[in-house]
């Protein structure tokens, strides 16, 4: 059967990581047989230059037709002095919301040969591999009212609303618990419940499903803790479940220790895993079209939608390993730079996975 994938290369280094997922994608295609059918549909910074919006009608009906969508990255200088509503930024929101992809599944893995490269010391990240299931269509980022008014005293207020309900919760609930089954077994659920009411309320409901998963042991963090331990003992990590926006902020961290946020795929899912793939990291739009950027993270959700989406294991699997073998040769673009080490533009890590997956 075949797999419909839309392809979103987005603005900045965007395109240029597309392409070196998509040789990649070839390969194994032609390898295990996938029968992959791809289409191309522009958002974000690219959509706002050629039809006037972020996300153009085309673009979300295509997304909502496919089996699974893999993005780049969008935004850039270029744009950002557009009004909130036509940034480039909606344009990926507005997928997310539209198709429901509420679970964004952020693992930060330190591959044995990045440990260099990590901002911490070897000896705290070695081993690292933590899971943060972020919930995505909700929270600050979603909550209504919103907007810039001008108050009583005549100045000018910005205002968000902070909101989740006890299904929302409920649900993204499940997936961390779920995830922690299939791994370490611990869940650490992230909140400012000694502040904020959402997150008191979030605990409680964290708490009370818990009891339907007796194998898990669930823990509560604060916040602002959450993001000291992990930069201090982060191996103390399973998986961490959070809110929209803690979890846009702890997983740049997490991305850190892995050595470079330019490592770390992502998912996001919605409740029957249809989903959308994207590397953590934004558009770099200072190194864009410089043959500079790191084009891993983006084979690597290229990798994790076979996974997840497609239940194609020995294909994912074949592109991670491809992954490790040109890491110990050495080979290493700019970020993950680091003494004794070669450093490659984008497109020849693209060709060195490409090798590697065809001598494998
Ligand atoms: C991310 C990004 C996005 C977010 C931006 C580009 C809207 O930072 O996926 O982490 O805040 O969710
Ligand atoms: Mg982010």
């Amino acid at each position: 059967m075949s797999k419909n994938i839309l392809l979103v290369s987005g603005d900045g280094i965007g395109p240029e990581i597309m392409l070196e997922a998509r040789k990649v994608l070839d390969v194994v295609d032609a390898k295990f047989g996938l029968d992959l059918q791809f289409d191309e549909a522009l958002v974000g910074g690219a959509a706002i230059d050629a039809t006037g919006v972020p996300l153009p009608e085309e673009s979300l009906a295509k997304a909502k037709a496919s089996d699974a969508i893999l993005f780049a990255a969008i935004g850039g200088p270029k744009w950002d002095n557009l009004s909130a509503n036509l940034r480039p930024e909606q344009g990926l929101l507005g997928i997310r919301k539209h198709l429901d992809l509420f679970a964004n599944l952020r693992p930060a893995i330190l591959y044995p040969q990045l440990a260099e490269a990590s901002s911490l010391k070897a000896d705290r990240v070695a081993g690292l591999d933590i899971l943060i299931v972020r919930e995505l269509t909700g929270g600050i980022y979603f909550g209504q009212p919103r907007g810039i008014r001008v108050n009583d005293s005549g100045d000018r207020e910005g205002f968000n609303t902070y909101v989740y309900s006890e299904p929302e919760i409920r649900r993204i609930g499940r997936v961390a618990f779920e995830a922690a089954r299939a791994r370490g077994g611990r869940v650490c659920s992230v909140d400012k419940a000694n502040v904020l009411e959402v997150t008191m309320l979030w605990r409680e409901v964290m708490t009370d499903l818990a009891k339907e998963y007796p194998d898990v042991q669930l823990s509560h963090m604060l916040v602002d803790n959450a993001a000291m331990q992990l930069v201090m003992r982060p191996k103390q990590f399973d998986v961490m479940v959070t809110g929209n926006m803690f979890g846009d902020i702890l997983s740049d961290t997490a991305a850190m220790l892995t050595g470079s946020i330019g490592m770390l795929p992502s998912a996001s899912l919605d409740k029957n895993n249809k989903g959308m793939y994207e590397p953590c990291h934004g558009s770099a739009p200072d190194i864009a079209g410089q043959n500079k950027a790191n084009p891993l993270a983006m084979m690597l959700s290229a990798s994790m939608m076979l996974r997840y989406t497609f239940g194609e294991v020995a294909a994912a699997d074949a592109i991670e390993a491809a992954i490790g073998n040109v890491l110990d040769q050495g080979l290493r673009t700019g970020d993950i730079y680091s003494e004794g080490t070669t450093m490659v533009s984008c497109v020849e890590m693209g060709d060195a996975v490409v090798a590697a997956l065809q001598n494998a």
